[in-house]
């Protein structure tokens, strides 16, 4: 079947997340046939390379063998059981080998981003009740954070256009302002920025530290809010603050554990350890859902009594699924055997050069990198930026989603030099298309 017939039934039938389906009607959705590495073939054949790696959650490429492998085997033997009462292999080594990593305790699953925020907010509000401190039932968030958008996610989202339309439901929050280094002034460092915005979370705690539960942050990187990065003294100093005022902190890692910022987890950048820990996208190489939150294990003795109601009894069908587990089993074998970061490291260098042809170019501002991650911010007038851009893109072969005026590369971590050229070229080219304003761009409602 072709391309056409399997986006016309798609639009049929399929609610595409994160979108107006209406816009369907001018941009054609892409159905994708099959994936290898870094790049998506489509029903007619045409490839596309995944340069936002599936929204995040792919870090080896598609079809990685050794995670495939290790799915094949799982199945095989267990796909799944209950969680409450059961237990099996993949889960258990999983939960051994992150609290290794994160020097976290105990974990608890869920399946997606979103679903791991929800468990960390109501773990930290719970502990506060069970230690007899019921009035710190407050949560904080930066200006401009992204953290999913089930209801309690949302109300510690900063974005307005997700959140808005659902005001009522959601429980009113504080929010501090972000320490995104692109508001430095003139003589001013990224750690100028941050320690400036510490002293508006210290006024915060100062204030509210009696009722507040826990911060939630996006460690080194606020993806959503257009790869807004800053520096790590922000998390050593918010850590400080949270030792002082009694205030968790959880270090929202979805999209930034697991290497994507140079470091295994972003907040060892910082030197320091949250509270709570979550964990997903990355966590299975893309390939099943799971998510995961770690915490310190004087947070889950506060939990652990024989009334059942201090118990924390929150639970999805799928927590532990053992495939997913089995994928992320074959991801940490990965990051062991293949040095991993190194590798990264030292393709993150190169990969940066190769990108100053268009980092140089004059209707670009604020070009940034961390890690595996790279983002520039376009000047131009086209407030259907994102859609034009995106489409010249896929004409291009590649994928690419811009976050308002703000291009990213977010690669899989396999992306070849010669790969990264391509890239390089073709984004250039598409900016000289979109700013010339001859794309096909459509209205002006960003692209999430
Ligand atoms: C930092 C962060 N937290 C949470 C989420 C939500 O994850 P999910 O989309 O899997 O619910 C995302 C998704 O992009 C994210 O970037």
């Amino acid at each position: 079947m072709s391309n056409q017939a399997w986006l016309e039934r798609s639009f049929a039938a399929v609610w595409h997340p994160c979108t107006q389906m209406k816009r369907h009607e001018r941009l054609p959705i892409v159905p994708i046939a099959s994936a290898d590495g870094v790049w998506l073939t489509d029903f007619d054949g045409k490839r596309y390379l995944d340069g936002v790696s599936s929204w995040w959650v792919n870090l080896f490429g598609h079809g990685h063998p050794r995670i495939k492998q290790a799915v094949r085997e799982q199945l095989d033997r267990l796909e799944h059981v209950m969680l409450a009462g059961f237990t099996h292999r993949p889960v258990v080594e999983l939960s051994e080998r992150l609290a290794k990593l994160s020097g976290l305790g105990h974990a608890f699953y869920g399946s997606d981003g979103a679903s791991a925020t929800e468990i960390a907010l109501k773990m930290s509000f719970h502990y506060w009740k069970n230690v007899g401190r019921p009035q710190k039932s407050r949560f904080v968030s930066l200006e401009n954070s992204y953290h999913g958008e089930t209801v309690g996610a949302l109300a510690v989202t900063d974005v307005p256009l997700f959140s808005s339309t659902y005001a009522e439901l959601l429980k009113p929050g504080l929010r501090a302002p972000s320490p995104d280094a692109r508001q430095a002034g003139p003589g001013e460092s990224a750690a100028d920025v941050a320690l400036r915005s510490i002293r508006s979370m210290e006024n915060l705690m100062a204030k509210h530290g009696g009722e507040i539960a826990a911060v939630i942050v996006e460690p080194l990187v606020q993806g959503a809010a257009g790869m807004a990065m800053y520096d790590p003294v922000y998390l050593t100093e918010l850590r400080r603050l949270c030792d002082r005022y009694e205030v968790h902190l959880i270090a929202d890692e979805i999209a930034v554990g697991f290497g994507r910022t140079g470091s295994f987890f972003a907040y060892q950048q910082a030197g320091v350890t949250p509270d709570f820990l979550c964990l997903s996208k990355g966590i299975t190489g893309g390939f099943l859902p799971l998510s995961c939150v770690l915490t310190r294990d004087e947070i889950y003795q506060a939990f652990y009594h024989d009334d059942v109601a201090r118990g924390f009894l929150h639970s999805h069908s799928y927590t532990g699924n053992a495939l997913a587990c089995a994928a992320a089993l074959a991801v940490l074998d990965i990051f062991e055997d293949e040095n991993v970061l190194e590798a990264n490291r030292l393709n993150a260098a190169d990969y940066t050069e190769r990108m100053r042809p268009l980092a140089s170019r004059s209707e670009i501002r604020h070009f940034r990198h961390q890690g595996m991650i790279w983002a520039f911010d376009v000047e131009t007038k086209r407030s259907d930026f994102a859609l034009a851009y995106f489409s010249a893109m896929l004409k291009r072969g590649c994928l690419l989603r811009p976050i308002g005026k703000t291009v990213y590369f977010m690669p899989p971590y396999t992306l070849k030099p010669e790969e990264m050229d391509w890239l390089v070229a073709a984004s250039g080219d598409a900016l000289d298309e979109v700013l010339a304003g001859t794309s096909a761009g459509g209205d002006a409602t960003p692209l999430p």
